[in-house]
């Protein structure tokens, strides 16, 4: 079975709330819910962490080296500021596909620049909720074609 990692950044905690007509209706536990649903459906072992704070994300990226195939990670505002979180994606080596809610192409042009997309196999941008099925889809098709963690 692959094992994938799904990381929510900053403020993400907060949908269902936040700027719904950006982000939907939906909340970060329904969403959690029906990436659940698909890993089961997709025969895949999933394990979810929320982080408002950049260097816990830091953590938690480098402790999933241990167990993860495959990260989908969503990293929120730090997309477009953090190297550290750049660093720790190239750094531990594990194939991840970011996602956003939003279609950051759209919006403000601080948005547009991800430093992270460019040290993962793609990006996810624009599709809602879909954009994390899609991305674990993308992921669990990815870690299948490594060798899977015991
Ligand atoms: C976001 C897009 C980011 O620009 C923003 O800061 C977020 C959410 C998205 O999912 O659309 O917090 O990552």
């Amino acid at each position: 079975m692959v094992k994938i990692l799904v990381v929510h950044g900053p403020n993400l905690n907060l949908l269902g709330t936040r700027e719904k007509e950006i982000y939907g209706e939906l909340t970060l536990g329904q969403i959690n819910q029906e990436i659940k649903k698909l890993a089961g459906q997709l025969n895949a072992e999933v394990k979810i962490a929320q982080s408002n704070h950049e260097g816990e994300m830091v953590e938690i990226i480098q402790q999933s080296a241990d167990w993860a195939d495959a990260l989908v990670v969503n990293p929120g505002a730090y997309t477009h500021t953090s190297i550290a979180l750049r660093d720790a994606v190239s750094g531990i080596g594990i194939p991840t596909v970011e996602v956003h809610l939003s279609n950051i192409y759209k919006r403000e042009e601080f948005r547009h620049k991800s430093y992270i997309a460019e040290v993962c196999e793609g990006q996810i941008s624009g599709f809602g909720i879909n954009s994390y099925l899609l991305g674990l889809r993308a992921a669990v098709e990815i870690a299948g074609k490594g060798q899977s963690k015991q």
